[in-house]
């Protein structure tokens, strides 16, 4: 700790080992270019009691901190922040839900789903933007900037607007879901449509942070990590601290496969947990550069030309490798792809089951059907799938799906044109007696 005396936080270059103060805003080290992570002083809690008391004493409470399920949190998040210099929705406090229609599909008995698409802009990406943007508040940009698929420009939006900060959003036009762009124009961030794909966006979004000193907010910026790790920190509590056997999330740019490797980690070592959980990261079959890898032992980076109806995760070169693959080794992990009629069919089931999520989320829930195919998940053991994003963020899709596709996929939910007629609703309800 040279250069972070007595700071309660710090960051680490986990390539090199280089120690930088909170303050420093780059998200890549200055001298080997790896990707920062930061660090915290073990908790300081009130004497007598633990830290899962201490989080669980704050549930219920109004205050602008412990009403948020990311800073009831923040010794694990950033325990130097102070209430007036947040920005928090608040967001968080997610449900794990039980829903028997997708346990049975997927087959596993007792399959939950941790619905972070309950988030107040709809998806995960909540979690880590409260962090972001309270520390791009703290280091005073002038600007905030992300390149996405649709929902972290989304958050990042309205994050921008509570902080009072402008935001620019770079996104690949043509491709981002409806509701995700409708939402990043609500809120107010200049948008710009990019002429490539997310891979393209990202590289200009990076250099524009650099060349143009605009605080950049993609998952690489190490403070959206602190805060996304709060879904397996909230996650377990509800679990009483039991870990499940497995966590299924997608995984796209590899940022929230990193925050659950941290998260894991660290309640591991803070005494949280007395076992890790397996992660099992799921990608959409035209968009798998890390389940490339993890069949080869990830022997070299992978890098593909994306294409998926899961636009959120349609992402050919994930920015957060490294520490994604350091998730996978200390959870023994495993990476699997699904195609993207897989991914639909299990998007209708975890629809209709009255859950509902994007299309990306319901990958979740098409990998753990198909680790248990595959005898690598058992029936009898205990999965959370996270569900990332809400089922309102991608309509056209849905649309699609159940009015528009030819031949009908079998679980399509075609509305039916009517006459203003009783006899006519009779007829309808006959048709569906059996
Ligand atoms: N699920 C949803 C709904 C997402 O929006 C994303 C990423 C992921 C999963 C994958 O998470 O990238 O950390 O591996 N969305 C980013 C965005 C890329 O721009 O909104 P990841």
């Amino acid at each position: 700790m040279s250069e972070t005396g007595s700071a309660l936080s710090w960051q680490l270059c986990a390539r090199c080992g280089k120690e930088l103060p909170v303050s420093s805003p780059g998200s890549q080290c200055p001298d080997c270019g790896g990707l920062l992570e930061v660090r915290h002083r073990p908790p300081s809690i009130p004497a007598g009691m633990t830290l899962r008391e201490t989080f669980a004493a704050r549930r219920g409470l109004s205050g602008p901190l412990d009403a948020s399920g990311v800073w009831r949190f923040r010794e694990l998040v950033l325990p130097g922040a102070r209430e007036e210099s947040v920005v928090t929705y608040p967001e968080g406090n997610t449900p794990l839900l039980s829903r028997a229609a997708v346990s049975q599909w997927s087959g596993v008995e007792a399959l939950l789903l941790k619905h972070e698409g309950l988030n107040p802009t709809g998806s995960f990406k909540d979690r880590g933007m409260t962090v972001g943007m309270t520390q791009a508040r703290l280091l005073g940009a002038r600007a905030v900037a992300c390149a996405s698929t649709g929902n972290t420009s989304a958050s990042l939006a309205a994050y921008a607007s509570l902080a009072g900060l402008p935001a620019l959003v770079f996104v690949p036009e043509g491709q981002v879901a409806l509701g995700k762009l409708a939402q990043t124009l609500a809120y107010g961030a200049k948008t710009l449509l990019v002429r490539g794909d997310f891979d393209a966006c990202f590289a200009l979004v990076r250099e524009a942070a650099e060349k143009l000193s605009v605080y950049l907010l993609n998952s690489v910026n190490p403070f959206r990590i602190e805060g996304q790790k709060t879904i397996v920190i909230e996650m377990l509590e509800q679990l009483s601290f039991e870990p499940p056997d497995w966590i299924a999330l997608p995984a796209g740019n590899l940022g929230n496969t990193s925050a659950f490797g941290k998260a894991l980690r660290e309640a591991r070592d803070l005494g949280l947990i007395s076992r890790l959980p397996r992660l099992a990261c799921i990608q959409a079959r035209g968009a798998n550069p890390f389940a490339l890898g993890f069949r080869e032992g990830f022997a070299r980076p992978h890098r593909v030309k994306a294409e998926t109806v899961a636009t959120a995760i349609k992402i050919g070169d994930p920015a957060s490798l490294d520490r994604a693959i350091a998730a996978l080794r200390l959870t023994d992990g495993v990476v699997t792809d699904v195609t993207d009629e897989e991914i639909l069919e299990a998007k209708a089931v975890v629809d209709a089951s009255g859950a509902g999520c994007e299309p990306a989320s319901a990958a979740s829930v098409a990998g753990v059907r198909k680790l248990v195919a595959e005898g690598v998940i058992r029936p009898g053991q205990r999965v959370v799938a996270v569900l990332t994003g809400h089922i309102l963020k991608d309509p056209g899709l849905l649309l699609r799906y159940h009015q528009e596709t030819e031949p009908p996929p079998s679980r399509a939910n075609r509305p039916i044109t009517i006459d203003a007629k009783l006899s006519a609703v009779e007829e309808v309800l006959g048709t569906n007696r059996h």
